[in-house]
């Protein structure tokens, strides 16, 4: 069976995670429920990096040991992640025994190896991104080109990860598998950035204690990028004594993707490969980078006062709708922006609009002109109707095409396209017209099917999206959930849909004007 390994990255614990990366896990998890729907055995990867400075600071802030400040946050994190319908086969934590045994290992091997090697370091060090900092990479000589803080100055005896021996093999990889990073734009980056030369990775610190100790020179811990980027191997059981994740999903999986924001794109298309090359693993992954939810104001802050949390949004107005939004709203790659206006025109337009009117007056048809119950018909009868047929299947296509390359928003726009195609094939087949006429009727019930074909069609392809939502209208046309399968992602695939009496309202207008009320949105 083919199959398929979708990592997240590993969030900090050192705050509650927002709707910014919020995004980055609802979109592993569309990914992941589309590969799940297209016949891979999928395993769906995210967790939390609970060591580091940051995080020690927070818990010390807080008057907590920083074990039991990442237990806390883990556990919300955790039923976040289930509120929000995220379908993660496995929850990982740096501070696990089964995780940090293995990096104590990977970094023994690395050390005897010599890909390791002690040495001092002395320079710039960005403790809200974790990150060590070249002098070129420091804006106006002391603050992080991240997140714009200020970077402290740090001079302490360290252990290095030799990048420089790698750097060539690197480069060639990358130059050889063009699909290695995405998209092109962040793999061009990532390519001038190494043949800028590499310095070797400080990985160890020793002014602070919560971390992974290193073995034989425990005054150390592992500094977080070794320890946080292991987390993809760690969960699928590697050098652990029960590697059976790992020999199915890694070393003769079929598909192995790690989905990051573009700010730790370096560390993905570099730290990580080297490490890999290190340790003599193959480099099955395939990397792609998103881009950010920002706000009206540009990024998402504490200190600005415009931080958004999902279960704001869903406690209001729903979880497919938010879902629906953060993946409609960001282009592959590029930034996207968060607005409850836009959320709002979005959630009227598509939503309620052209999905949601476009399922219940069909219903409503199928029970006022043919009791509830259409077949598939055996002729055409209007010159739409081919048409019609050819248009389901061009969308399948390139939807496919779309959402293979992570390209959601495009795929979204085909699929609401098809939406489109429904909804003005009632107003072309005029049904209620050919209701009154005794000799239209099989012409009246191969237009009902046809727009039942639609809607299960539109159905299969917008579930890894909104699951709930799918589910609904699925059941309203009377099919269980065993047709949520690409098997069945083709016209004419079911004969026969008795649908539900009473359709639903899946989505209820809104009024902007009433929620700036409400809200004071
Ligand atoms: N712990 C590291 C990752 C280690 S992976 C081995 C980390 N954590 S994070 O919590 O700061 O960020 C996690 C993810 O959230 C990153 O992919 C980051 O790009 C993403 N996002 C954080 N803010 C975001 C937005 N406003 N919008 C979209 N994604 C954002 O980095």
């Amino acid at each position: 069976m083919k199959t398929c390994y979708i990592t997240t990255p590993i969030y900090y614990s050192s705050g509650n995670v927002h709707i910014g990366n919020s995004y980055s896990t609802i979109a592993c998890d569309v990914f992941s429920r589309y590969h799940r729907l297209n016949g891979y055995d999928t395993f769906f990867l995210t967790g939390m990096d609970e060591h580091g400075q940051k995080i020690e600071n927070a818990a010390k802030k807080q008057q907590k040991s920083p074990q039991s400040l990442v237990d806390e946050i883990a556990k919300s994190t955790e039923e976040l992640w289930k509120n929000l319908n995220i379908s993660n086969n496995d929850f990982i934590r740096t501070s696990e025994e089964r995780h940090y045994r293995i990096v104590q290992a990977i970094f023994e091997r690395l050390l005897a190896q010599g890909d390791i090697y002690l040495g001092e370091y002395e320079g710039d060090y960005c403790v809200p991104c974790e990150a060590f900092l070249t002098k070129t990479q420091l804006v106006n000589e002391k603050f992080c080109p991240d997140c714009g803080r200020e970077t402290i100055k740090v001079k302490e005896e360290s252990y290095f990860l030799n990048l420089k021996k790698y750097e060539k093999r690197l480069l060639q990889y990358i130059k050889e598998h063009p699909h290695f990073i995405q998209p092109e734009t962040r793999k061009n980056e990532v390519i001038s950035f190494i043949e800028q030369g590499l310095e070797d990775l400080c990985v160890s610190r020793t002014s602070f204690q919560w971390g992974i100790p290193v073995l034989s020179n425990p005054k150390h811990v592992i500094y977080v990028w070794i320890d946080a980027l292991s987390n993809y191997l760690t969960a699928l059981g590697y050098q652990s004594g029960n590697d059976e994740l790992y020999r199915k999903y890694w070393l003769e999986g079929t598909k192995v993707f790690h989905i990051v924001g573009k700010d730790i794109l370096r560390f993905h298309a570099i730290y990580w490969p080297i490490m890999l090359m290190a340790l003599e693993v193959p480099l099955r992954f395939e990397l792609i980078a998103h881009g950010w939810i920002l706000m009206k104001e540009g990024k998402m802050s504490k200190s600005i006062g415009n931080v958004v949390y999902p279960m704001d949004v869903v406690n209001r107005y729903g979880l497919d709708p938010l879902r629906f939004y953060l993946i409609k709203e960001m282009s592959l790659g590029n930034d996207g922006v968060f607005t409850y206006e836009r959320f709002i025109e979005k959630y009227n337009v598509d939503l309620a609009n052209d999905l949601g009117n476009l399922v219940s007056r069909t219903i409503s048809m199928v029970n006022k002109y043919q009791q509830g119950i259409v077949y598939k018909p055996t002729a055409t009868y209007f010159s739409w109707d081919q048409e019609v047929e050819g248009k389901i299947a061009d969308v399948i296509q390139t939807y496919q095409n779309d959402f293979n390359r992570f390209a959601f928003q495009d795929g979204l726009q085909e699929v609401w396209s098809l939406v489109g195609r429904a909804n003005k094939y009632i107003d072309e087949t005029i049904p209620w017209a050919l209701a009154k006429d005794p000799n239209q009727q099989k012409a009246l019930q191969s237009v009902l099917y046809r727009l039942l074909e639609m809607i299960r069609v539109v159905t299969i392809m917008i579930a890894p999206v909104m699951p709930d939502t799918a589910h609904i209208i699925l059941e309203e046309l009377g099919l269980d959930q065993t047709h949520l399968s690409f098997l069945e992602l083709q016209y004419g695939a079911v004969d026969t849909m008795k649908v539900t009496e009473k359709p639903i309202v899946l989505f209820k207008r809104l009024d902007l004007e009433e929620e700036i009320k409400k809200y004071g949105i």
